[in-house]
């Protein structure tokens, strides 16, 4: 038997830093679920559909610079391919932050709203397992970043709604 002990590979389902990614997958689940139901109120759905994007934009942009990089690592082509989806779901984004709540808009959520929960799917599906074997330490590390980078993030279209707004 080797005198060191080998540091063994953490739980990824248990481990904290997949727990709060599931949690704002549950969020943002939880607002398109909120858009629907108020799309027919414009004023109340375009403000909970601004939510929406921030939200997105800001988990998009911690798994890309957070979790993303040990998935390419991992498993380059899953990256590539999770890495497409997030460009296509910023672009409908962009388009979506310019927009008035319109048919055209509910229509670019709809999409928006299946993209988003193909992706989901994928993650839990194939990245989340794809991570499997990383050191409880390295995401630990991750955690850490993710808090900080969360805490001292304001998401872009909540920001650019409020502006928006004010100055209709
Ligand atoms: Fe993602
Ligand atoms: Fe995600």
């Amino acid at each position: 038997m080797p005198a060191t002990k080998k540091k063994s590979p953490a739980s990824v389902s248990r481990h904290p830093l997949f727990t709060t990614i599931r949690g704002e997958h549950d969020e943002v689940r939880k607002f398109f679920k909120q858009f629907e139901k108020e799309k027919n109120a414009p004023e109340e759905a375009h403000t909970a559909a601004m939510t929406i994007l921030g939200e997105l934009i800001g988990h998009a942009e911690r798994e890309e610079s957070i979790f993303y990089p040990a998935l390419k690592e991992r498993d380059e082509k899953l990256f590539h391919e999770a890495h497409e989806e997030h460009r296509v779901a910023k672009q409908l984004i962009a388009e979506l932050q310019q927009g008035d709540p319109d048919e055209t808009f509910n229509a670019k959520m709809k999409v928006l709203n299946d993209v988003i929960e193909h992706h989901i799917e994928e993650e839990y599906e194939q990245v989340f397992p794809a991570m499997r074997g990383l050191l409880r330490e390295q995401l630990d590390e991750m955690a850490e970043r993710w808090s900080a980078a969360k805490l001292g993030r304001v998401p872009t279209a909540v920001r650019e709604g409020t502006r928006r707004r004010r100055s209709a």
